[in-house]
């Protein structure tokens, strides 16, 4: 399963790439409008950091298909590298789904809230479905649920199509998640941080340092090597 962030901050990014084993960034324009700032060069500077390998999803904005279709090709053109555009599901965004995925572009397809939106954004030609699971447990849905039901329907008609669950406000959610097989999460990075941290952890591993301590003092291993 892969891990992606869902932030614009650069500073949190920068933190992400150096600590943890992340696919990629996602945005969208309530996420780049935190940053208030210059958007292409923020887009931009966020490739720099991730470099060319990771993915970057950032999102269109205009709602007509020709208009969609043009946003994605200047977007692509801005961040190059391994770029994916998020298009809202809707009738002409479906339509320049399919229109982009001819011309070999990488579509995600987002805001998606039932197992019949995925269904369709992936035979029009999207290469990921971005399902909504907090958004979906706030309206008394299942999040988890839905996201399930898509991870089984695509395997049971051989679609190639990734889910890429997002909205998340809680860490069992996201095991949830990962334990349904779906394929990757989009996630802010203080979620992130609250996946790794444990109290238990940081018990064991002040009891190491204080045994260690009690026979070593403060020397590390590397110091006994270099028999300082
Ligand atoms: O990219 C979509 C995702 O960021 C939505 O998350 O927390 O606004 O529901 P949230």
């Amino acid at each position: 399963m892969m891990y992606i962030i869902d932030t614009a901050n650069l500073d949190q990014i920068r933190k992400c790439v150096e600590f943890y084993p992340i696919a990629g960034v996602t945005t969208n324009p309530t996420i780049i409008s935190r940053e208030n700032t210059d958007f292409v060069k923020l887009i931009k500077d966020i490739r720099d950091i991730i470099g060319p390998d990771l993915m970057l999803h950032v999102q269109v904005t205009a709602s007509k298909a020709d208009d969609i279709v043009k946003e994605a090709l200047l977007l692509k053109e801005a961040v190059g590298g391994n770029f994916y555009v998020k298009i809202p599901i809707s009738q002409e965004g479906l339509k320049a789904t399919s229109i982009l995925h001819n011309m070999g572009m990488k579509v995600t397809e987002t805001a998606i809230f039932t197992q019949q939106q995925a269904l369709i954004a992936a035979l029009a030609g999207a290469d990921f479905v971005a399902p909504y699971v907090n958004r979906l447990d706030n309206i008394v849905s299942d999040g988890v649920q839905v996201v399930s039901e898509i991870v089984d329907m695509f395997k049971a008609h051989d679609i190639k199509t990734k889910v890429l669950a997002a909205s998340f406000k809680t860490v069992e959610q996201i095991h949830k998640i990962a334990m349904s097989g779906c394929h990757s999460v989009t996630i802010n990075p203080e979620l992130f941080e609250t996946l790794t941290y444990h109290p238990m952890t940081q018990y064991a591993i002040d009891d190491f340092n204080a045994d260690w301590e009690s026979v070593y003092g403060r020397k590390s291993i590397a110091q006994i090597f270099e028999g300082k």
